[in-house]
């Protein structure tokens, strides 16, 4: 009943009020762990924290500014600290290369991966002093393949999934293992633009060997693996989630007679 062994651990989760964040939270929520949700406002988080119970907790953070990240671990070190984060928060705004503002990009690194960064650093203090502890790290494919108008994302993506090979080596011998989940295509909030139109839709879908868009639910199973002791030989790793949609390049060339 209890296999993936995640009754009574903390699971702090970054961007807990978004799409994936909400449908982590559940999640852990599911298997008896203690939710901890930080997010720019309480707007999303409150409610849901009430809904959840077993002492689930709301806070209000915002991950470009160091001081907060370390108001917010203080808070959650009152109550024993973290056994888990799951750095998930993140941006995209569109811009491709040759314009993107310096503002946007400043900002988006600023979030995406400066903030798992202090995340790490503030709330893997506790995991480090006690020897064990798990980071489980929201990245994308973007972080592997590059796309149209998101240099600033992409690039902040790549740097995650070296910044928790990094952590993984640097942590590992202190016991706290850290991986990355990379998502392909999930409909949340953050991408909800790109399915408003259906012909848009369809053509995302046909491009997935799965044939389908990812739920939030299922990065949300991939994430409670990697966090939990049955995953405990695994880190340093990148699991990438995405129906196979970064199998797909070849099929895109043509190639006649192989139809
Ligand atoms: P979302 O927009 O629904 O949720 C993101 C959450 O992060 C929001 O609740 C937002 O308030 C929070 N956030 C943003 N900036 C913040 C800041 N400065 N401080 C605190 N919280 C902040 O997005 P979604 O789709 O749930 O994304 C979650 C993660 O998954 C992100 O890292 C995203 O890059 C990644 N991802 C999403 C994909 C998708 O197709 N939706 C694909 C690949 C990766």
């Amino acid at each position: 009943m209890n296999w993936l062994g995640l009754e009574g651990k903390t699971a702090v989760i970054t961007g807990g009020g978004g799409g994936i964040g909400q449908a982590l939270a559940r999640a852990f929520a599911g298997q008896g762990a203690r939710v901890v949700l930080v997010d720019r406002t309480l707007e999303r988080t409150q409610p849901l924290a009430a809904e959840l119970g077993n002492g689930a907790l709301a806070l209000a953070c915002d991950l470009s500014w160091p001081e907060q990240i370390e108001a917010a671990a203080g808070r959650v070190d009152k109550d024993g600290g973290a056994d888990i984060l799951v750095n998930n928060a993140g941006v995209l705004h569109p811009g491709p290369l040759d314009s993107v503002s310096l503002a946007d990009w400043s900002m988006m690194l600023s979030v995406n991966l400066t903030g798992y960064m202090l995340s790490a650093q503030a709330f893997g203090k506790g995991m480090l002093a006690r020897g064990s502890g798990a980071l489980v790290h929201v990245a994308s494919v973007a972080g592997s393949e590059p796309q149209p108008a998101s240099g600033a994302y992409s690039t902040s993506k790549a740097a995650i999934l070296m910044l928790s090979r990094q952590l993984a080596y640097e942590w590992g011998p202190r016991g706290v293992r850290s991986n990355t989940l990379s998502p392909g295509l999930v409909r949340t909030p953050l991408s909800e633009a790109f399915y408003a139109d259906a012909t848009t839709r369809e053509q995302r879908e046909a491009m997935v060997p799965l044939r389908r868009i990812a739920t939030p639910d299922d990065m949300a199973d991939v994430a409670l693996f990697l966090a939990s002791p049955r995953a405990s030989y695994l880190t340093g790793q990148d699991v990438v989630v995405d129906g196979g949609l970064t199998q797909s390049l070849m099929g895109l060339v043509p190639r006649p007679g192989y139809a």
